[in-house]
């Protein structure tokens, strides 16, 4: 059974979809089925992809990383920056050439998870 917010791969198109309302014994795409990713927590790449949290504005900012920014090229970059609370999933879309990094307008104690997705690299949290 899927399950809410879980977000799925497919290896042949690159779909990538996120579960809004759980259900489906699984999902498919391409004839297919679809891969669960699973977040990674720690980098040990030379690219940083754990999301960082800093309070700003009467919100958080989300950089992708903390000291050195995530590329942000057609062939490699960050395509979305997510902040779930208990009720909320908020999501920035990012494109290449945009700064690695979203202003959600979420109480920092609110966050239960922020997470990205790479389109090289995959899904990271923190
Ligand atoms: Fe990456």
């Amino acid at each position: 059974m899927t399950e809410l917010r879980e977000i799925y791969y497919c290896e042949i198109c690159g779909n990538v979809v996120e579960v809004l309302n759980e259900g489906a014994p699984s999902l498919v795409c391409c004839g297919k089925p679809m891969i669960k990713l699973v977040a990674k927590k720690e980098d040990s790449t030379v690219e940083k992809h754990v999301p960082y949290v800093e309070e700003k504005d009467n919100g958080v900012l989300v950089k992708i990383g903390q000291n050195a920014a995530h590329p942000m090229v057609e062939k490699h970059y960050i395509k979305f920056i997510e902040v779930l609370t208990k009720d909320k999933v908020c999501r920035a879309e990012l494109k290449p050439g945009d700064d690695p990094e979203a202003w959600f307008p979420i109480k920092k104690s609110d966050i239960i998870v922020t997470r990205e997705w790479c389109n090289v690299h995959g899904l990271w949290e923190s």
